[in-house]
């Protein structure tokens, strides 16, 4: 197939849900992609924080070659057991915050919300969610309700009730509305659809205290930041935060559909047969792809990768501010989880498009701010051509 022909098909059958870049990617290599006519791109975006060790990544083709000789789903699914998915569990294990001591699949990061807010829910025998303005947590009906964000909510009001909003890293805020309502505090360590902000290292500790006085159980939403986005296995984690759920998806499997959520054990212990399921939730082609991943950030040190090419964007970045401090308004970011906030949104779309046609990947992010979050093993010559093109596309548009 073309280019040509492929747009023509995806623009005639598929949803009209999105606003489509006209290239039609056919592979992967690392940070690399390319189109059907063999031209290279980068991708900064990771498929927006998904493909953390590369794309077509050999211990994932590797893993899902492997499984899928031997089975995909199981006989009865989750009523059955499954090799692949004690492999992904004892690792699992391994890298998790020691406090959370059970876990259940998903298929995707909303999915696994959804479940953490309908569980706390029953295990607090209470209704109200707390979410903060700006979240992102999904797009199902109760994640969009628990999503802070005009956009995805305002076209589908009224969406579920019992879903109020507090100011991300306002304490006092918190303090105010958490009552004897509330089942759960719903919270991103980092907001990452919603800009990249990050909290004072004071914020998630005492949001944590809040909710463990108030009788609320707090879900920490891990779905973007989980996996060494920013560094650390997990933000919570390194933080010494306990959660009472932590999700997961996106990193987890790499690329394959794919999330999960994990619990401590006094939630475990307060849940019961029936409480939870789906067809797919521990699939082992997904446990299988999930574990190689995990396994892959640990025996590379993936982690220390990130915080040292983090210091490499946000030294590069710092000096671009410098350069343009009327177009560039702030930079920020942990790891490999960084926005640069242009002074509006049609510059911060004028760079995007500039950076695409000079075959960059980047991700425009709350109008003025373009995300970028590249695959967590790029290589320093991989940064610096990606970088030298964006440098190359602010010059043309601000410069
Ligand atoms: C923090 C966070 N939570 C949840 C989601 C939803 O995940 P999914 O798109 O896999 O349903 C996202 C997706 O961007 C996210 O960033």
């Amino acid at each position: 197939m073309s280019s040509e022909t492929t747009f023509k098909i995806e623009d005639q059958y598929m949803a009209p849900f999105f606003v489509k870049q006209k290239i039609s990617i056919e592979k992967g290599d690392g940070v690399f992609v390319w189109d059907e006519e063999g031209t290279r791109y980068i991708d900064f975006t990771s498929g927006w924080g998904v493909t953390c060790i590369g794309h077509a990544q050999p211990v994932i083709t590797e893993a899902l070659l492997s499984q899928s000789k031997k089975i995909l789903q199981n006989p009865n699914s989750g009523l059955t057991y499954s090799p692949a998915r004690a492999a992904l569990l004892s690792i699992l294990m391994k890298v998790m915050p020691s406090h959370l001591t059970h876990v259940f699949f998903s298929n995707s990061g909303a999915e696994a919300n959804d479940a953490a807010i309908k569980l706390a829910r029953k295990v607090t025998s209470r209704l109200d969610v707390i979410s903060t303005h700006q979240s992102f947590h999904g797009r199902t009906i109760s994640t969009a309700s628990a999503t802070g964000q005009a956009s995805h909510r305002e076209k589908f009001n009224p969406l579920m009730p019992n879903y109020r909003f507090v100011t991300y890293g306002d304490l006092d805020d918190l303090k105010q509305a958490l009552d004897e309502n509330v089942a759960a505090f719903i919270i991103e360590p980092i907001q990452g659809e919603g800009g990249v902000h990050i909290p004072s290292d004071k914020y998630l500790k005492e949001a944590e205290r809040l909710c463990s006085q108030n009788g609320t159980l707090l879900i920490a939403d891990e779905v973007q930041t989980g996996f060494c986005r920013t560094g650390p296995m997990f933000v919570t984690g390194a933080m010494g935060i306990k959660v009472d759920f932590l999700t997961m998806a996106k990193g987890i499997a790499g690329g394959f559909p794919f999330g999960g959520f994990a619990m401590s054990q006094k939630v475990a212990s307060m849940l019961e047969i029936g409480d939870h399921g789906g067809t797919y939730c521990g699939n082992p082609l997904g446990c299988a792809v999930a574990h190689a991943v995990i396994k892959y950030l640990v025996d590379n040190d993936v982690s220390a990768n990130v915080e040292h090419m983090g210091r490499l964007f946000m030294e590069t970045m710092g000096q671009w501010k410098e350069t343009y401090p009327a177009a560039i308004k702030e930079i920020r970011g942990k790891g490999l989880l960084l926005l640069i906030e242009f002074a509006d949104s049609d510059m911060a779309t004028r760079v995007s498009d500039e950076c695409l046609a000079r075959r960059l990947f980047v991700r425009q992010t709350q109008g003025n701010g373009i995300r970028l979050f590249p695959a967590l093993n790029i290589q320093e010559d991989e940064l610096r051509e990606g970088l030298g093109i964006m440098q190359a596309a602010i010059e043309k548009i601000v410069g």
